[in-house]
């Protein structure tokens, strides 16, 4: 039929099909707007279909026709991400909302205020995915992981249909941006997840717990055309790179923009500006009591500082940004027996008491053991064991006894007391004075040694493959490891003895202890689970100290000068490393070979311009906004005042500059205009 017409004609025809497939798949999906009818666009879709048939050569992947998966994978490759993935601090109720608005302002000069304003959104309960589109191509997606490294999902994402695989879907977007990386959520609606798990039971196959499980372990399959079958959905809800598209300045802007291009951006959000800060809280209680109504599950909203340079000067502290804040509501409760209370050792010896439960469905999920926190926590509510208690479960967290119901009592229940001694060693259990907890102070107590071992080879630390509680049990039981330096001189040719331990088995352990051994000293440190050293801290000290046996050497003070240090972990890091079997541990891994050192080239920054000046911004300047002369002087080491003073070093001024510009002729502080700003840089 097509033989006659020649090859570029056809082309042309392939992409002009393709390019209309987007369009009204973007007008169907995204803006649930269709422009034709279904059997117009299948007339379309056919016709693609079958060109594609009879020319292979002109095949692409990123036709919309190839949603169709196929692709198995062995295992998900991982694949570093532009930027770590941060994670959000929580909010529990309207004190928390306030308080977070208190802290963004005194983290701001007061002259920054009047450009507050905040964005609403729902918090998405999905899996969370980082995508990227090269020159309006989607070229790769990925799983946040552990926050620095993902898994490759790129074949399955594709087969998700509300995502375009070429942006922009409508010619009117203007150019396709030359890169774009985001962050979003893939989910299931509640829906199709119901209807997926009815068919599931009738076939007497395995239904998935709630439909955050569902879209998890949809878009996590080796075998992309299991995903293809599956009714996933996206949102995309962050622009992380935008290069070679508008120029922009606010987040609710970057939405619109990337809603523009095509991409599943939830049109459920508002802007607020601070004085309406009341409105807002009100507006994020009110979403959470229509949130059953919402056909894709949230729990909770996400409220973000509208202005990226704003953002950009707030920054973040650990892993969460101070910008953004997630408010989780509530979560649902239930009513179980108690039947039992056990303890457990953590790594650093404290004592956690944990109910045993008559399993109940909580959410969704089956929960069988709850924490108790501490021996007051139950004291304190008279929890009993035997009681009916209310238990709860938010989000992520661990589910938590909340009370007992007292008037269910028969006088069967039992109350509980802290056992005298770790029910691991038997060592005596102590409660510092002042502490609600208990500690196990027998450092050389397995439960802990096995804690701290499974900390140390886990995924943010030391991250050695195959190395997991159950390795960590066997050898601190065998005797092979007493302290974590152990880990390096195991015994491999009695392990090869063990059973579950053949040959193959026992070499990828081993070459995955030896290649650990590589890692870059800022996991050392963290895997070594010094308190309050986690994996940001742990690279900030390391950034200041190449050396760990420097870093043994660093005082309290010249800890609390690195910027992210506060004087309480620079005293935990001090208390760490003064104590002798430490200062030996650290010694016995470098003589294992593991890297403690770490060589580096040299750059000595160069001092910043307008290092240990402060500048007032006046009047219009003719480039730059009031924001972008205050972020271009901070981001050159200035400082930015709100009024002239003896101590302004320099008055930048423009056109209508008033009284500030008079003060500073009074005052001799010399005036600069843009031009002479950015030459003084
Ligand atoms: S913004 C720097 N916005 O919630 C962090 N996150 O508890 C930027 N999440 O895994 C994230 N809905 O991926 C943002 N509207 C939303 C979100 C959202 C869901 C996820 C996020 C993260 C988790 C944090």
């Amino acid at each position: 039929m097509d033989s006659a017409i020649n090859p570029t004609d056809l082309a042309a025809r392939v992409a002009r099909l393709r390019q209309a497939i987007r369009y009204h798949q973007y007008r169907y999906y995204i803006l649930d707007d269709p422009e034709i009818s279904d059997p117009e666009f299948d007339a379309l879709w056919r016709e693609l279909v079958e060109l594609e048939a009879a020319h292979p050569e002109l095949r692409s992947d990123d036709s919309p026709t190839v949603r169709v998966g196929g692709f198995v994978a062995e295992k998900f490759e991982k694949v570093r991400h532009p930027a770590p993935m941060l994670s959000l601090a929580n909010a529990f109720g309207p004190d928390d909302l306030h308080a977070w608005r208190e802290r963004v302002k005194r983290f701001l000069p007061a002259d920054l205020h009047d450009q507050l304003s905040y964005v609403v959104e729902p918090k998405f309960d999905g899996l969370t995915v980082v995508l990227h589109y090269e020159q309006g191509r989607f070229v790769l997606g990925a799983t946040r992981g552990d926050g620095d490294f993902g898994e490759n999902i790129t074949a399955n994402l594709r087969t998700v249909r509300v995502l375009p695989l070429q942006v922009p879907a409508a010619a009117e977007a203007g150019p396709a941006p030359a890169r774009l990386v985001m962050r979003g959520e893939g989910y299931v609606e509640k829906g199709d997840f119901a209807r997926f798990n009815a068919r599931q039971t009738e076939q007497g196959e395995r239904a998935y717990a709630n439909p955050r499980n569902f879209a998890a372990g949809s878009l996590r399959q080796l075998d992309s055309a299991v995903s293809a079958g599956r009714p996933l959905k996206l949102w995309v809800y962050q622009a992380l790179i935008v290069e070679g598209g508008p120029e922009l300045t606010h987040h609710s802007q970057a939405l619109d923009y990337l809603r523009d291009l095509g991409l599943p951006v939830c049109p459920d959000r508002r802007v607020f500006a601070d004085a309406d800060f009341a409105t807002l809280a009100d507006y994020v209680e009110a979403f959470g009591r229509r949130r059953d109504d919402l056909p894709y599950e949230v729990d909770g909203c996400v409220i973000k500082v509208d202005s990226l340079a704003l953002q950009q000067q707030l920054g973040f502290t650990g892993k969460d940004p101070r910008w953004a804040l997630a408010y989780k509501y509530a979560g649902e409760e239930a009513i179980t027996t108690l039947l039992d209370i056990v303890i457990n050792v953590g790594r650093t010896g404290a004592i956690t008491p944990n109910a045993v439960l008559e399993p109940v469905q909580v959410s969704g999920v089956t929960v069988k053991s709850a924490t108790l926190h501490n021996e007051d926590y139950i004291r304190d509510l008279d929890i009993r064991i035997g009681d009916k208690v209310v238990i709860k479960r938010a989000g992520e967290v661990i589910p938590k006894v909340l009370r007992p119901l007292l008037d269910a009592r028969d006088g069967s229940e039992r109350e509980w007391t802290m056992p005298p001694a770790c029910p691991v060693c038997g060592q005596p259990l102590m409660r510092p004075p002042g502490e609600a907890a208990t500690y196990c102070i027998n450092t050389a107590c397995p439960e802990q040694l096995v804690r701290a071992v499974e900390y140390f080879v886990g995924r943010g630390a030391m991250d050695i493959e195959g190395f997991g509680i159950k390795q960590a049990e066997l050898f601190v039981a065998r005797g092979y490891i007493k302290d974590l330096a152990d880990i390096y001189h195991l015994p491999w040719d009695e392990i090869r003895q063990l059973e579950g331990y053949g040959d193959k088995r026992v070499d990828n352990l081993r070459a995955g202890v030896e290649a650990s051994k590589q890692q870059p000293i800022h996991r050392l440190l963290t895997a070594l689970g010094i308190r309050f050293v986690g994996s940001v801290v742990a690279e900030t000290l390391a950034q200041r100290y190449a050396s760990l046996f420097d870093l043994m050497e660093a005082g309290v003070e010249k800890l609390s000068e690195i910027e992210g240090i506060g004087p309480k972990i620079a005293e935990s890091v001090r208390t760490w490393f003064a104590v002798e079997p430490n200062r030996a541990l650290i010694r016995k891994f470098a003589d294992a070979g593991v890297q403690v050192a770490e060589e580096r080239v040299v750059t000595l920054a160069a001092p910043k311009p307008l290092a240990g000046m402060t500048l007032v911004v006046t009047g219009t300047l003719p480039t730059f906004s009031r924001d972008d002369a205050h972020a271009f002087i901070k981001q050159h080491g200035g400082k930015v005042a709100g009024s002239v003073s003896s101590k302004t070093t320099y008055l930048v001024a423009g056109e209508a500059a008033g009284s500030k510009l008079a003060k500073a002729t009074e005052l001799g502080i010399p005036v600069l205009s843009e031009d002479d700003l950015k030459r003084l840089v």
